[in-house]
């Protein structure tokens, strides 16, 4: 772990010690600054909180929230709301699985690319639709899916 990002993980500690209960907010800072749950934040919490890492892993993986692995220059979120769902976005959802080869939750080992799915993003009317970073792309066929990718593969 290098300096600046021990340096992080004290403050947030330190801004959280005296509150009971507190692994919860500890954990959402981290992610919050990290973008994800670093494996060495995680053994750093438990040494110096005293809690078990098996616990704070239970934790981790109980919140679908938190994500173990670094977010990717680009975080595609699929709709899965009624309205997308309805219009096929499950197709969406596996061609960008097979074009990535990734599952959702998870980021391509180029770091380039996270998979993940979402309940509604707010333009029902443009479904199916998904969104790369801020970026909504909707009114989609599965052919569309890899130029979307081929874009921003593009742009990196
Ligand atoms: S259901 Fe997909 S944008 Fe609302």
């Amino acid at each position: 772990m290098d300096q600046a990002a021990l340096e992080t993980a004290r403050t947030i500690i330190e801004k959280w010690r005296p509150k009971k209960g507190n692994l919860i907010m500890i954990l959402h800072d981290v992610q919050d600054a990290f973008g994800y749950i670093p494996p060495d934040i995680a053994r750093y919490l438990a040494r110096t909180l005293h809690i078990p890492l098996a616990r704070i892993y239970e934790v981790l993986t109980f919140y679908h929230y938190f994500k173990l692995q670094p977010p990717g220059k680009y975080k595609i979120s699929v709709c899965m709301g009624t309205a997308c769902y309805l219009k096929g976005s499950p197709s969406l959802l596996q061609e960008l699985k097979n074009i990535l080869n990734v599952e959702e939750g998870q980021t391509t080992k180029d770091g380039m690319f996270y998979l993940e799915s979402v309940r509604c993003l707010g333009c029902c009317g443009l479904s199916p639709a998904l969104a790369v970073n801020e970026t909504v792309h909707g009114t989609l066929t599965k052919s569309d899916v890899i130029d979307i990718v081929s874009q921003y593969a593009k742009e990196a």
